[in-house]
């Protein structure tokens, strides 16, 4: 069965290069690893040899998506699995440093996919400086058709649908964390499918309130949160990057106990057991604010939420 263990990377296309590779640099803290010919700029988070790709563009969105497979899966076996589904995927050789092979195919949305066991650990460790999450936690897809996109992230690639606010947001993981990636109706609403948000998961409260001394001395402010969500109940708070793209840092998300189908038990849970469900609101605090998450996501795209 294909099933990624982890999401590994988000390629950004970036328009403002020099802008972004300063936040990721100093302001969130990562390592920048490698600066390609093409001006491409890999960051780590600690240990793989990138989990934050920017490429210089004049568009700024999302170009693609890196899943880490089982060490064990063989590539070419699985791009026979997706055969059988009907995916064409590529077999790609040193498409990236760090990654000998990977397998590239589309989503519905037309997002660029890599699958691959392997990727360099160079593990250049935690910075001293900066925010420094503990990993790249999720990507929010704004879908042109999410439930579409959401089954084909089940069907293709073993996800499993964790919650669901309507067509507003649709929760799926791959491993443990309640979502590593969640498709909403963002593409719909703007016209073109986008990047929502990316999210980086923080140790504790304690590191949640130094980040935003870090985004305010370097004058970022939050646009939306802290608040604890419904679905996955991780308590997050929102900004955007210098090239106006939603950025969620949270903790506490649920985890997902598979063989049971709950989440492990935890205080402020409505259900006990808490199962995946479905949401009326994405806030559990009843912290309502002027604007919505996907208006400050489609800000950028000048459409809606102006
Ligand atoms: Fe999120």
């Amino acid at each position: 069965m294909l099933k990624p263990s982890k999401l590994g990377y988000v390629e950004l296309a970036v328009k403002d290069i020099e802008g972004m590779e300063h936040y990721y640099s100093d302001v969130l803290g990562f390592t920048l690893m490698e600066v390609d010919g093409e001006g491409k700029r890999y960051f780590s988070s600690g240990l793989d040899h990138h989990n934050i790709v920017l490429t210089p563009t004049n568009e700024s969105n999302l170009l693609s998506l890196g899943f880490q497979l089982d060490k064990d899966v063989l590539l070419n076996e699985a791009k026979k699995l997706l055969q059988q589904k009907g995916i064409t995927a590529k077999l790609k050789s040193d498409a990236q440093p760090g990654v000998p092979e990977m397998l590239e195919m589309k989503d519905p949305d037309g997002f660029t996919v890599h699958l691959y066991t392997e990727m360099d650990t160079p593990a250049p460790r935690f910075k001293e400086n900066g925010i420094v999450p503990n990993k790249l936690g999720h990507i929010a897809l704004g879908s042109m058709d999410p439930l579409k996109t959401a089954a084909f992230y089940q069907d293709v690639l073993n996800f499993t649908f964790t919650d669901r606010i309507d067509e507003r947001a649709n929760f799926l993981t791959c491993n443990n964390d309640h979502h590593v990636m969640n498709v909403s109706n963002l593409g719909k609403l703007v016209g073109q499918s986008n990047l929502y948000h990316i999210a980086f998961e923080l140790r504790d409260a304690s590191h949640q309130y130094k980040s935003f001394d870090i985004l305010a001395k370097n004058n970022i402010p939050i646009v939306w949160g802290p608040t604890r969500h419904t679905a996955g109940h991780n308590i997050a708070a929102y900004h955007h990057d210098p090239d106006g793209n939603l950025v969620e840092l949270f903790i506490d998300m649920d985890q997902l106990i598979p063989g049971l189908g709950y989440f492990d038990p935890r205080p402020w849970h409505e259900d006990f057991p808490m199962k995946p469900r479905y949401w009326e609101d994405n806030a559990a605090w009843g912290t309502k604010y002027e604007k919505t998450l996907l208006d400050y996501a489609a800000k950028k795209f000048q459409k809606i939420g102006s």
